[in-house]
């Protein structure tokens, strides 16, 4: 009897180590995995279950999700720890990272000490919670607060059918007027928002003032190379068929070039330090086409010093490159610019309206090309310079250089 329990005894000394080893190196084999799925451990009420789940690096909150792309809609479940005297809120934010922007749903106690949840926009200029509805569909949200840890319950439609989202989430103890109104500014509640793949559960960092340096990239990019340098063309072929206007062409084409060259300079650096900070992501022929553009209209700002004089004999051959690299530019601009907007991908109005500039510039310059045209034949017609350019009387401005 004693034997028998001392060799059991002897038995379990010599397996708890053997476990322990075990459970060291099976822990050491996957050690993010099992700490990232904590989530899984979680349940909830009324046997809801969901697909996938994440739990978040900040705030101990777990996120829980089923995805229907039938839809496009998901139902989701958020929970962080809190006391009854607090608020949690959860957000996507479709136009931006982190708190600016975010479309929230918050839970906590109301007046009558009933558990609550209000959606509400918020931004950093207005964080003022409203009860007001968010920019994409909420079908249903729910809360509760189940030993001390507050859940919200939604199913939202993901905002133009996007399955990665950024999102954003917080837990506070700030309320003004018994509405949610403030949280720590430092520490993790300073860091709750990633990127989120509702696919796939891939989780990302999402870089805060990433999105607006794109913007600011876009503008200067789609204005300067899109539209200004198009102008300019358009300034420099039809204005010059008008006699009057012969020295004022020049001038005007010359100061959209190169006002549109500063800007776009300026987009293209914006574009490379963009480039350079996302490591990991090249969008090679964006990139190689941004490049190009910037060595083209260089080599064309430079070509405007080594210009010859109107009657040189060279002049014919510098017309003909000024011109082809002119075109060239213009055309690698506008691919450009929509190979910007594919990634980017901003909300569809932006690519719309500038489909709609580009192509009111196109049908300025279809029109002008016709009266052009008839201009010329008329000038042929009465025995006049058959040149399209050429002022009226035959006598050029001295800048010109038809
Ligand atoms: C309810 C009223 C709220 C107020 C008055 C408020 C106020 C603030 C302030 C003053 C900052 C610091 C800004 C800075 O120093 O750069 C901040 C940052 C932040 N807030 Fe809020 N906030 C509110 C609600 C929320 C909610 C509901 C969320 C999440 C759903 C949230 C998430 C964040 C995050 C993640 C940051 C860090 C910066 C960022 O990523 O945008 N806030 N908030
Ligand atoms: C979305 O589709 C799923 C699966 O087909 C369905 O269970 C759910 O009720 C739908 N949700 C909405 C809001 O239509
Ligand atoms: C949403 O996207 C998924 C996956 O790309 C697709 O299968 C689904 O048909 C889309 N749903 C809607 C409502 O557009
Ligand atoms: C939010 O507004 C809805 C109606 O728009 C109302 O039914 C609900 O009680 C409001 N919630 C709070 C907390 O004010
Ligand atoms: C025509 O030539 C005269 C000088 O001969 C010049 O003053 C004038 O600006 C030219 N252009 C037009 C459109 O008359």
């Amino acid at each position: 009897m004693s034997s028998s329990s001392s060799s059991a005894a002897a038995a379990a000394g010599g397996l708890t180590p053997s476990i322990l080893l075990l459970l060291a190196v099976f822990l050491s084999l996957f050690p993010p995995s099992l700490s990232q799925k904590s989530c899984t451990l979680d349940t909830f009420s009324q046997n809801r279950l969901y697909s996938l789940c994440n739990s978040l690096p900040q705030l101990s909150a777990n996120l829980h999700w089923t995805y229907h792309p039938q839809n496009s809609t998901v139902d989701v479940a958020y929970r962080a720890p809190q006391t009854s005297d607090g608020w949690i809120a959860w957000a996507l934010n479709p136009t931006g990272a982190g708190m600016d922007g975010a479309q929230t749903i918050f839970a906590f106690h109301d007046s009558r000490n009933a558990m609550t949840a209000v959606s509400s926009p918020i931004t950093f200029a207005n964080p003022t919670v409203k009860n007001s509805s968010l920019s994409f569909k909420v079908y249903s949200m729910s809360s509760e607060f189940i030993s001390d840890t507050m859940i919200i319950y939604a199913i939202i439609e993901l905002p133009r059918n996007r399955t990665k989202v950024n999102h954003v989430w917080q837990a506070s103890n700030i309320f003004t007027n018994g509405l949610p109104s403030g949280h720590a500014t430092t520490g993790p509640n300073m860091h709750s928002s990633l990127t989120l793949d509702f696919l796939s559960g891939q989780s990302s960092v999402s870089v805060n003032s990433g999105l607006r340096r794109k913007n600011i990239h876009g503008v200067l990019n789609s204005v300067s190379w899109g539209i200004l340098m198009p102008l300019g063309a358009i300034v420099a072929r039809y204005m010059r068929v008008f006699g009057s206007a012969d020295p004022a062409w020049f001038y005007l084409h010359v100061a959209c070039q190169c006002s549109a060259y500063i800007v776009g300079v300026a987009g293209w650096g914006t574009g490379l330090k963009l480039g350079s900070d996302s490591k990991g992501i090249t969008y090679s022929s964006h990139r190689n086409i941004g490049i190009t553009l910037f060595c083209l209209a260089t080599l064309q700002v430079f070509a405007l010093l080594l210009r010859p004089n109107k009657d040189h004999k060279y002049r014919l051959y510098w017309n003909v490159y000024h011109h082809a690299i002119g075109y060239t530019v213009i055309i690698l601009s506008i691919v450009n610019i929509f190979k910007g907007f594919d990634i980017l991908d901003p909300d569809r109005r932006w690519k719309n309206t500038y489909v709609a500039i580009i192509a009111t510039l196109g049908g300025i310059a279809v029109v002008l090309e016709a009266v052009t045209w008839s201009i010329v034949l008329k000038r042929r017609r009465s025995g006049g310079s058959d040149k399209p350019y050429r002022s009226s009387n035959g006598t050029v401005g001295v800048n010109s250089y038809a």
